[in-house]
């Protein structure tokens, strides 16, 4: 698939599940209701090295592709994504982010762009965006934390808004079609704040598969947003 990869909703920011924080008891059940409101699926994998939580490896990509029928970024938050690379995109990943702070981030971007893979850069909360500058014409995502990775459920941290605008900035100079992802500790409140800022893809755990009714939490957001 071209750039960028995933369908560009017209008018609001892409609102991307993160599969985190879903019932692994019933993955269809957690993710077929918001399938036709949602616009892709991420898939969060943590090491336990890089982040201090351990949760899925590649295998767990094509039944979260099954249950929600939508495509799926994985976003390694492992120390040496390199050696997972491939088998994320055997998986059937159609966009993998690694975290700038991990070992030969620049080298695994190349290597997922050669694999035709959309490539996504992720920046903790305390990396400075110029880390991305080197990489920037071969990303199609960055992706600004505003959590500390390793847990759903955490609170959105308001300090990274101004990180989001530069970063908006940054991408608009640039004239290339890369994705502003924000992750973590967004709800409707924050969705609002995060796409405000400039953000055009919000992953959302916790604050979607905890609703009362997820399918109607994300008609909400997308009448808001
Ligand atoms: C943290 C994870 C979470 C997750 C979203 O490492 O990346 O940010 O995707 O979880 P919530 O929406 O519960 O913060």
């Amino acid at each position: 698939m071209k750039p960028p990869f995933f369908p560009r909703p017209s008018g609001r920011a892409a609102l991307v599940p993160s599969v985190l924080a879903a019932d692994f008891a019933c993955l269809k059940g957690s993710l077929a209701p918001i399938k036709k409101l949602a616009d892709w699926v991420q898939v969060d994998v943590m090491d336990g090295h890089f982040v201090p939580n351990i949760s899925f490896g590649p295998g767990i990509v094509p039944f979260v592709a099954a249950a929600s029928g939508l495509p799926v970024d994985a976003h390694l938050m492992v120390e040496e994504p390199g050696r997972f690379l491939a088998a994320f995109a055997a998986a059937g990943a159609r966009l993998i982010t690694v975290h700038a702070e991990a070992k030969l981030a620049g080298a695994c971007v190349k290597k997922i762009k050669a694999m035709g893979l959309g490539a996504g850069l992720a920046l903790r909360p305390g990396t400075p965006l110029k880390l991305v500058l080197p990489h920037l014409r071969d990303l199609d995502l960055i992706l600004i934390m505003t959590v500390e990775p390793g847990f759903g459920g955490q609170a959105f941290m308001p300090e990274m808004l101004p990180k989001v605008k530069a970063a908006r900035k940054l991408i608009d100079a640039s004239g290339r079609g890369i994705w502003l992802q924000a992750d973590g500790g967004i709800n409707a409140r924050t969705a609002e704040a995060a796409a405000g800022a400039g953000a055009d893809s919000l992953v959302i755990g916790s604050a979607l598969f905890s609703a009362e009714n997820p399918a109607a939490f994300l008609r909400g957001l997308r009448k808001r947003l």
